[in-house]
């Protein structure tokens, strides 16, 4: 393997919702992530309203690249290579971001990683933990995926879903409950933050899923949100206040719960030392206490990126990029599309 192949400078593109992500990795070295986010113009209307990240998408992305480049002290004359999300996320989202990547890798005659948003939620662990070279398990919780993965080599094209939720992800029943208690929008971290004012243990919410016949990886929290509803509008129907911090609390454990103990099982049947965390929802604090527990009882070992790389960033997509230039993947061809439900499956496209 040439030195240059196994310390590749890799420009990571992500624009699968609405985050402008540019990371710049060397190897496994993070060396800047700028994001430029349009939440705030999304906030209004309680989601992310696709045209509107779009267009914010295409106004922030050369800006964005330019800080990166900045903060890493690099030219972009000096990328090895350019990885970009190629999906799963908005459709007119990423094809902003694939747009561009293939202008710059045309232009800098670099080549070019499409690459699978949920894989590099589960590499950018090794940007701050470090390469693991052999299997783990991850438990990746986003806004719009809740999956328990088998991965034999993180940053590889390969990885196997042991089990997935069945209905809402895990990100997107905390947003819900967020709008539900009326506390804007993204809800995750607004319940995070009310919940540590609350009793996890005032409400016993339903846990999905959890029964002894029931299928051992998969989620489901629909229920639960369709559970808190009903609980607040029978407190709003007898006059009676709403304890915003109490609900919140009890939600998010009732979430927690079931992701960390199926998560920890899956570890334990598969039979490796680590379980990984990854995604928007890995950011979450009670989730990565519970986690950190469960794990030292197992004797497993927890890796979990700070929270600042478990939301959407480019420093992912780069650190995906650098493992599939440092194995020698075969790059994307530059027609790619950009596929909006790309499989989980699928690393590279
Ligand atoms: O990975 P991500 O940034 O974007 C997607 O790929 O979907 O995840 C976004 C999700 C949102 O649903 C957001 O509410 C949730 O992650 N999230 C959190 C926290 N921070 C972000 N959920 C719970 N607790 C948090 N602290
Ligand atoms: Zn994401």
């Amino acid at each position: 393997m040439s030195p240059m192949a196994s310390e590749a400078l890799v420009l990571g593109i992500e624009t699968s919702c609405d985050e402008t992500g540019i990371g710049i990795v060397r190897g496994s070295t993070l060396l800047a992530d700028a994001v430029a986010s349009s939440v705030a113009e999304h906030a209004r209307y309680g989601g992310v309203v696709p045209e509107v990240a779009s267009r914010a998408h295409l106004q922030a992305m050369v800006p964005t690249v330019h800080r990166a480049c900045e903060q890493a002290g690099v030219q972009l004359s000096d990328v090895d290579a350019i990885a970009v999300t190629a999906g799963p996320g908005l459709a007119g989202a990423l094809l902003v971001g694939v747009a561009a990547a293939k202008a710059y890798a045309l232009a800098l005659d670099k080549p070019l990683y499409g690459v699978n948003h949920l894989s590099a939620h589960v590499s950018v662990d090794l940007l701050e933990n470090g390469p693991l070279e052999e299997a783990c398990v991850a438990l990746l919780v986003s806004g719009g995926h809740s999956s328990i993965l088998r991965v034999p080599r993180v940053g590889g094209l390969e990885l196997t879903e042991l089990g997935a939720t069945l209905d809402d992800a895990a990100g997107e029943a905390f947003d819900k409950v967020a709008r539900l208690l009326g506390l804007g929008f993204p809800g995750g971290p607004l319940i995070d933050r009310a919940a540590r004012d609350g009793d996890p243990a005032s409400i016993a919410f339903p846990r999905g899923l959890s029964g002894a016949s029931d299928p051992a990886f998969a989620f489901s929290f629909s229920g639960l949100k369709t559970a808190v509803a009903r609980w607040v509008e029978a407190r709003q129907r007898a006059g009676e206040p709403v304890p915003v911090n109490d609900v919140a609390a009890s939600f998010q454990e009732a979430v927690v719960d079931v992701l960390t103990i199926k998560a920890v099982r899956a570890a334990r049947e598969q039979g490796v030392d680590h379980l990984l965390l990854g995604g928007g929802v890995a950011a979450n604090s009670r989730l990565r206490e519970l986690a950190a527990e469960r794990c030292a009882r197992e004797g497993i070992r927890l890796r979990v990126p700070r929270p600042g790389l478990c939301t959407d960033n480019g420093a992912m997509v780069a650190a995906l990029g650098a493992q599939l230039v440092q194995h020698g993947a075969p790059p994307s061809a530059l027609d790619i599309p950009a596929d909006s439900s790309m499989p989980i499956a699928d690393v590279l496209m």
